[in-house]
């Protein structure tokens, strides 16, 4: 296949929501338009979210899961789409954020009784820092929600987007009769279909027209044509380019559920969303037209059995056209490896294949030559930006509980921390090693891991920290006078950087004053926020 073919033909992107807004439903119903699976209920949804307390067994059945699902391919209308899963449970954010940087566009998915929620911020935060082209899909209309409107204003208030309706409700929970299609001013009906795709829609030359009348009653049509006409006077008309340069997001409305208003956002899909883009490195941009390969990793999976300590690498082809058994550089190591299973995923099956292009995401068998951020290129020495580790929320200094696996812990933590189950700080002061990470439960998970296939025990001691913040400066002296002052609050992390614990907002707050000559970056990457600044 050329390079230029393959680029024409691909779609890759991720589904977000809050838990339980529909993005497991939703993805399902795509898999089903798209033929790669034959009945609901076949894609396993990350019910982990839905255990309160951590249960071991759910997690890591989960991470089995995952890795069948984290890559789902199909094929729609001549499309290869790949969606990449995203996981639910806030306590794992951090996975969902780099899985982020794979991705050339993403659907959100709204629950319409709750509106915009926290992880929703979150996530779209991480969108709009990149400018990822965003549709919006507010789901569950079958039940009584907020007012549509008061949802738009919502999404444009919370998300600093703008929005654009291209479909629109005709009622909603009991009263939902279905939508009217801006875009194609078509009419689709409303009936509880949870399996099979909803009926053709029904076209109108304008409104106006009195079958809209006969079909869903003189009210809601003399409501929808006010509605609509609102529409067209308050909201800019979509523009794919505004769409794609992330600042303007298409809002459709349906219920994923029962298969309603999901074909109308693939299909736009299809037709608006981004094919595969050029990514920064820390050297130039990278276009997917170029010849030479490269691509990124960006989720590593351990792999389950503990006979086979191989982990599945998960990488985002960036150029050119990646082969199996070719050699590649790996460029942090300065190594040259190749690959004789790499893998592709198409619904849940996975294959080994031949050749992949840009936008398409392989797994790669690892023995432990990859972290997450690595670079694979022909030969040149570059590095996939916007991977960036952000700052953790919670705390815990890692206490060794069997001295005599001193060195199976070291290891096990390490590797661990390489798939980025958790942030590593190592204080210098003791060689004391601080974990950070967002949840909770990731504590539960690095225990369990430690100790199953490491056969190393741990405890945790919780640290006050509110934040870790990587430190910067021009002033070497002052950079160092800080470091020197702060001893007890200063680590590095794994790759070296010096890095400040805050202790409290506030304290935080008056070392910034107090120190102007420094720099306090919340993300590893700070190079890039030098740049900005
Ligand atoms: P998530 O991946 O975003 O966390 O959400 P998921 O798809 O698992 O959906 C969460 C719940 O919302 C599920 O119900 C699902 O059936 C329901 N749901 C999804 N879309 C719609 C919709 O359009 N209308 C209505 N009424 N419900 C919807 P559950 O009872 O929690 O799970 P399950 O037992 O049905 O799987």
């Amino acid at each position: 296949m050329k390079l230029q073919e393959a680029l024409s033909t691909r779609k890759t992107f991720a589904i977000i929501s809050h838990p339980d807004a529909g993005k497991t439903t939703l993805t399902e119903k795509f898999l089903l338009f798209g033929g790669a699976i034959q009945t609901a209920g076949a894609v396993k949804s990350n019910k982990i979210k839905k255990t309160a307390t951590s249960d071991f067994m759910e997690i890591e059945r989960q991470r089995g899961i995952s890795v069948a699902t984290s890559v789902m391919g199909f094929n729609y209308q001549g499309m290869q789409v790949n969606i990449l899963d995203t996981p639910g449970h806030k306590d794992f954010a951090e996975d969902t954020y780099r899985t982020l940087t794979a991705v050339d566009s993403v659907i959100l998915v709204i629950d319409c009784q709750k509106g915009v929620e926290a992880q929703t911020e979150r996530l779209m935060e991480v969108c709009r820092m990149r400018n990822t082209p965003v549709i919006i899909f507010v789901n569950k209309m079958d039940r009584d929600g907020k007012d549509p409107f008061d949802v738009l204003d919502e999404l444009e208030d919370k998300l600093n987007i703008n929005v654009r309706p291209l479909s629109w409700p005709i009622g909603i929970g009991p009263t939902f009769q279905g939508v009217y299609n801006l875009f194609d001013t078509s009419l689709k009906l409303f009936s509880v279909n949870k399996t099979k795709i909803a009926k053709d829609a029904i076209e109108f030359e304008n409104l106006e027209s009195e079958q809209l009348d006969d079909l869903i009653g003189n009210e809601p049509a003399d409501t929808l044509r006010e509605e609509v006409e609102m529409i067209d006077g308050v909201y800019e008309k979509f523009n794919r380019d505004t769409y794609l340069g992330g600042e303007l997001a298409p809002v459709f409305f349906g219920s994923a559920l029962n298969n309603f208003g999901v074909k109308e956002l693939l299909e736009t899909f299809i037709n608006v969303a981004p094919q595969p883009l050029s990514r920064p490195t820390d050297a130039r941009e990278v276009e997917p037209l170029e010849e030479k390969f490269s691509g990124f990793v960006f989720k590593i999976h351990a792999n389950l059995d503990p006979k086979h300590r191989d982990r599945i690498a998960f990488l985002r082809v960036c150029s050119g056209k990646f082969e199996r058994n070719r050699f590649f550089h790996h460029v942090r190591l300065d190594k040259n490896l190749k690959f004789s299973n790499p893998s592709s995923f198409m619904a849940s099956e996975k294959s080994t294949i031949e050749e992949a292009y840009p936008g398409d995401v392989i797994g790669l068998y690892d023995t432990g030559n990859f972290k997450i951020g690595d670079t694979l290129t022909e030969g040149e020495k570059i590095s996939f930006k916007g991977i960036p580790s952000f700052s953790p929320e919670i705390f815990k200094e890692l206490e060794n509980r069997d001295p005599m696996k001193t060195k199976q812990l070291e290891k096990g933590i390490r590797q661990l921390t390489d798939e980025g189950v958790a942030q590593l700080f190592v204080r210098e002061l003791g060689s004391k090693k601080i974990i950070g990470t967002v949840g909770e439960l990731q504590f539960d998970v690095i225990k369990y891991r430690l100790e199953h296939e490491y056969a190393a025990k741990c405890d945790f001691r919780s640290l006050n920290y509110f934040k870790a913040c990587w430190l910067t400066s021009e002033k070497e002296e002052k950079l160092n006078e800080f470091i020197r002052i702060k001893a007890n609050d200063i680590v590095k992390d794994k790759d070296g950087n010096d890095v400040f614990l805050a202790p409290s907002a506030w304290i935080l707050k008056l070392e910034q004053q107090n120190y102007p000559e420094l720099n306090f970056h919340f993300t590893s990457e700070f190079k890039k926020d030098l740049q900005t600044v």
